[in-house]
């Protein structure tokens, strides 16, 4: 069975196809979006042994060139020496402006190769084919792309929808369980400001993955539909956690926890924050704790990191005016709001509650 989730963006619009063994429909996924030309596919060298020999297939299969191109797996790959790396060797193998880009993996590479494929040629299309939950349920879905700065995440990008989205819940059958792990941060997330049924059905596990791929893949749609750059709003409520889920990332050294789990210490902090400044009840915090417990994912910072040095980074990354910064909180679970006023001293407050020792 294949579900369909629609982006609807006008003449940008896409298909999200969810579904077992979709790999092999990649070619005819891209023949039906009306691509023609040369298929660069991009991966890791993890899912490219795990996985590229079959997309290739089904894109030779429909009649079209391929070439493959591979880049180490982890969060540092997510760099402008990878990314200009890509690009020549795009060129290297004749990628011109009548081919398409086809991402294949985690976020890591959807974001990567996104970014490579919006500024190859000033933008040629991109086949988002996620492999892993978090990428599924969130990364390739929505069109922004980008790499890191040592300054901070995904500081440099730029918005560019896919033309298409090939989700194939069989390839995440092969994740670890760490990394199948990580990607219910972000369905966590969706429970908390948009669907609070989707907490309790985690909490007791009540749920089907393919299906709960497609809620999480409409949920994400009708933001970004609403939203698509992010300048009314709304978008923003997408972050919720991710203040402070990137600068422990990135305190932590990019690699060392993956970015599910630096998202869920986040959303325990932003928790706390909007029990503060907005009214959520502890028995929803407590609620959290539990249902990321369940996925294994952190609660506490792990190695005793710093509070002040992750605070450093927050000040550095965000902007603050006159002492106060914008920042996603919680009023009652299964709802957000961007709080304009919110401080160095709330932050320090929700960061104590994972990181309950001395500066
Ligand atoms: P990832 O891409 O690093 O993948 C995690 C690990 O799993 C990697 O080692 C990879 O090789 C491996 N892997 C991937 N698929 C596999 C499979 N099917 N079987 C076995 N191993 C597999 O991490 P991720 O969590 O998927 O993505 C995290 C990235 O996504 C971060 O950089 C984050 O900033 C980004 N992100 C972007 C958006 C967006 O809207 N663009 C949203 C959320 C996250
Ligand atoms: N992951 C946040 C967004 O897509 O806006």
């Amino acid at each position: 069975m294949i579900r369909i989730v629609t982006v609807k963006l006008g003449p940008r619009s896409y298909p999200v196809e969810i579904g077992e063994k979709l790999l092999n429909e990649v070619g005819r996924i891209c023949r039906a979006v009306s691509l023609t030309g040369r298929a660069a596919v991009v991966s890791d060298r993890k899912v490219g042994d795990l996985y590229g020999a079959q997309v290739s297939n089904a894109l030779a299969n429909e009649g079209f060139k391929v070439s493959n191109h591979l880049v180490n797996p982890g969060e540092a790959s997510k760099s402008f020496a990878v990314a200009a790396a890509l690009c020549e060797d795009f060129a290297r193998h004749g990628v011109d402006r009548q081919s398409f880009v086809v991402a294949l993996g985690g976020g890591v590479v959807g974001d990567l190769a996104g970014f490579a494929a919006a500024i190859y040629y000033r933008g040629v299309p991109v086949v988002q084919v996620p492999t892993t939950i978090m990428a599924q349920v969130d990364s390739s879905v929505g069109g922004k792309t980008g790499i890191n700065l040592s300054a901070g995440k995904n500081l440099v990008g730029a918005f560019h929808q896919p033309v298409a989205v090939v989700a194939d819940t069989t390839t995440l059958a092969t994740l670890g369980s760490r990394e199948w792990n990580e990607g219910f941060a972000e369905v966590i997330k969706y429970g908390v400001i948009r669907e609070k049924r989707l907490l309790a059905e985690l909490g007791n596990g009540n749920f089907e993955v393919p299906e709960l791929i497609r809620q999480c893949v409409a949920i994400k749609a009708s933001f970004v539909e609403e939203d698509e750059r992010e300048t009314a709003g709304s978008r923003a409520l997408l972050n919720f956690g991710h203040t402070i889920g990137h600068a422990i990332e990135a305190v932590a050294g990019y690699g060392t926890l993956l970015h599910g789990e630096a998202v869920a210490l986040g959303m325990v902090a932003a928790a706390q924050v909007s029990a503060k400044r907005a009214g959520l009840q502890e028995e929803e915090i407590q609620e959290l704790i539990r249902v990321l417990k369940r996925f294994d994912l952190p609660t506490e910072l792990p190695d005793r990191l710093s509070r002040s040095q992750i605070l450093e980074k927050i000040f550095v990354d965000k902007k603050f005016v006159n002492g106060k910064i914008r920042f996603v909180v919680t009023p009652a679970f299964g709802s957000a709001l961007l709080a304009e006023n919110i401080t160095m001293d709330d932050l320090e407050f929700g960061l104590s509650a994972i990181a309950p020792w001395p500066m």
